[in-house]
């Protein structure tokens, strides 16, 4: 199944993928099936990493996030809490003439136009969108279309044992809030991580491995304390700087430092692997595109090489992850679905609110249940029912308890290894003395992620001494990173095919290291990839050396 051609750059990315083993087609042999990838052997190697990568410096390295692996199918009730089963949707359209399927917002946005939201909450085409495939303006109405994955769980098709595939690891987090607190021994502020696999039934798959139908993430859900709670305790929520990183955290932050802490988080995280600032972009979503519940959201974005210019002729990006603040929406819901009650109990709360002068307590006490109460209204509860529950709430609250809010960091992995790829593609064209001009594809990943650390190659194959020496070498690497022996062909070739790897060091074992001249035993040539230098290094040192530049 061919994927249409966004632009030649993305032409000349997906053919050096598919050629040197970073992604293919899903099931090619029969055709490909739209919507799904494989990574191949590199591919594999960068996305284990840029994982690894994430667990570690969002979890292991972290005192206040626990890790979570949970089942991609779970109880359907999660997704009807969660609203999944109602609205997670999008609009779909069909031409009535050639009988193509489009999502309807991209098809406007593939015209300059924009899709229209009725006051009720439904879709209109605006005048004049018309079929992009056949050119008719006879198009259905847009109507929703659920992207979760159906399947059933035991032998019976029935809608008693319909289950999803998930379409997103965040829920298991919430799900399994309770479970993880009691077990780990964290307090609130801390987040629970995780990675995996999550699915959505794209209409229109596209941009590659962009936007699959099969894809993974990496969520974090990082539980705070309510802003009144906050106050209550610290007398006030402190205020920080609209941007730049607001520094360590502080136990008086409310929401919006948490918020813009972890936006800043992130963005060192994707600097730490080669995304520079400037290739990356900032989508502040507007009160209009925010969901009810979340306070903010904050998406960054990467520019890709098919992501669209705005009207001065800038490239804004595409999404990498969004940075929500999402109240205590999730957990309420699932409090209210499950009856099992998703608050915690905290001491130094209750303590304070008891110190608090009585108008202070009343202030407090009046914003706390206003915000439940409309959560509650929001969500569907009857008035009377609701002011009932806001007002045990905000009861509760000042006994201590409350419903953790959350900032949730959610990143597509697929979306960065897309970016990382498009980040590190670069062809370098040479002409020779006789005017002969040769490209040649250079990776430049940065060494954390790069697939294979360091290409281990015996100047000769054909010399027992020599190779015998760089499969020392190898077995000496291969314990603590990824690294690759090739003897195949002129070293030249060796160099440009670790180069197309992406690979940042290349290791030369040559007759000095066998003591040719007796000053060089035991060293090798390394030669870096992006500029080509190359020095001699002690076998001794290789390793310390290696790690210290791809950790
Ligand atoms: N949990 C947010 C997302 O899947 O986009």
């Amino acid at each position: 199944m061919a994927e249409p051609k966004e632009n030649l750059q993305m032409e000349k990315i997906v053919s050096l993928c598919k050629r040197r083993g970073f992604i293919f087609q899903s099931s090619e042999i029969y055709g490909g099936i739209n919507g799904f990838w494989d990574y191949g052997p590199l591919g594999a190697e960068l996305k284990r990493n840029v994982k690894e990568l994430w667990w570690n410096t969002m979890t292991r390295e972290r005192e206040d996030v626990a890790g979570l692996e949970a089942t991609i199918i779970m109880s359907p009730a999660i997704w009807k809490a969660s609203g999944h089963v109602d609205t997670f949707s999008d609009p779909m359209c069909d031409c009535k003439k050639c009988k193509k399927r489009f999502r309807a917002d991209q098809l406007c946005e593939d015209q300059g136009l924009t899709l229209i939201k009725t006051a009720d909450g439904k879709f209109a085409l605006p005048a004049g969108t018309k079929c992009t495939a056949c050119d008719s303006k006879e198009l259905t109405e847009p109507r929703p279309f659920n992207l979760m994955f159906k399947t059933y769980v035991g032998p019976v098709e029935s809608e008693d044992n319909v289950a999803y595939l998930r379409p997103e690891t965040a829920q298991a987090i919430f799900a399994q809030f309770k479970n993880v607190l009691e077990t780990s021994r964290q307090k609130v502020p801390f987040g629970i991580g995780q990675i995996g696999k999550a699915f959505r039934n794209e209409v229109t798959p596209r941009n590659y491995t962009f936007r699959s139908r099969e894809f993974e993430q990496m969520e974090l859900e990082f539980f705070i304390k309510p802003d009144e709670a906050v106050e209550a305790i610290h007398g006030s929520v402190a205020t920080v700087p609209a941007t730049g990183h607001p520094g360590e955290p502080q136990p008086n932050w409310g929401w919006q430092a948490w918020h813009q802490y972890w936006v800043e988080e992130r963005v060192r995280f994707y600097e730490g692997i080669g995304l520079s600032r400037d290739t990356l972009g900032f989508h502040h979503q507007t009160p209009e595109e925010l969901a009810h519940y979340a306070r903010a959201c904050t998406d960054i974005l990467f520019k890709f090489p098919f992501s669209k210019k705005d009207e001065h002729g800038n490239v804004k990006g595409d999404e990498l992850e969004g940075i929500a603040a999402r109240s205590d929406f999730d957990l309420s819901q699932h409090q209210r679905f499950s009856g099992k009650p998703m608050g915690v109990f905290d001491d130094e709360l209750r303590g304070a609110w008891a110190k608090l002068p009585k108008e202070k307590q009343d202030a407090l006490w009046k914003r706390y249940y206003d915000n439940r109460k409309n959560y509650l209204t929001k969500s569907g509860v009857e008035a009377e029912a609701a002011q009932k529950q806001a007002t045990a709430d905000a009861d509760g609250l000042a006994k201590g308890q409350y419903i953790p809010h959350v900032i949730e960091p959610s990143a597509g992995v697929d979306r960065l290894i897309l970016a990382l790829i498009a980040n590190a593609y670069t062809e370098v064209t040479k002409t020779d003395d006789k005017g002969k001009t040769e490209t040649t594809y250079v990776m430049k990943f940065h060494p954390r992620v790069a697939p294979i650390k360091a290409g281990i190659l015996p100047l000769l194959k054909n010399k027992p001494e020599l190779v015998a020496k760089a499969i020392a070498v190898r077995d000496l690497l291969r314990p603590w990173m990824n690294v690759y022996y090739d003897d195949g062909g002129s070293i030249g070739k060796r160099y440009a095919r670790q180069d197309e790897a992406g690979t940042p060091f290349c290791l030369t074992i040559d007759f000095d290291t066998l003591g040719e001249k007796p000053e060089l035993l035991d060293t090798v040539t390394i030669r870096y990839r992006d500029d080509g230098k190359q020095e001699r290094i002690k076998i001794s040192e290789l390793r310390d050396f290696l790690l210290s530049k791809t950790r």
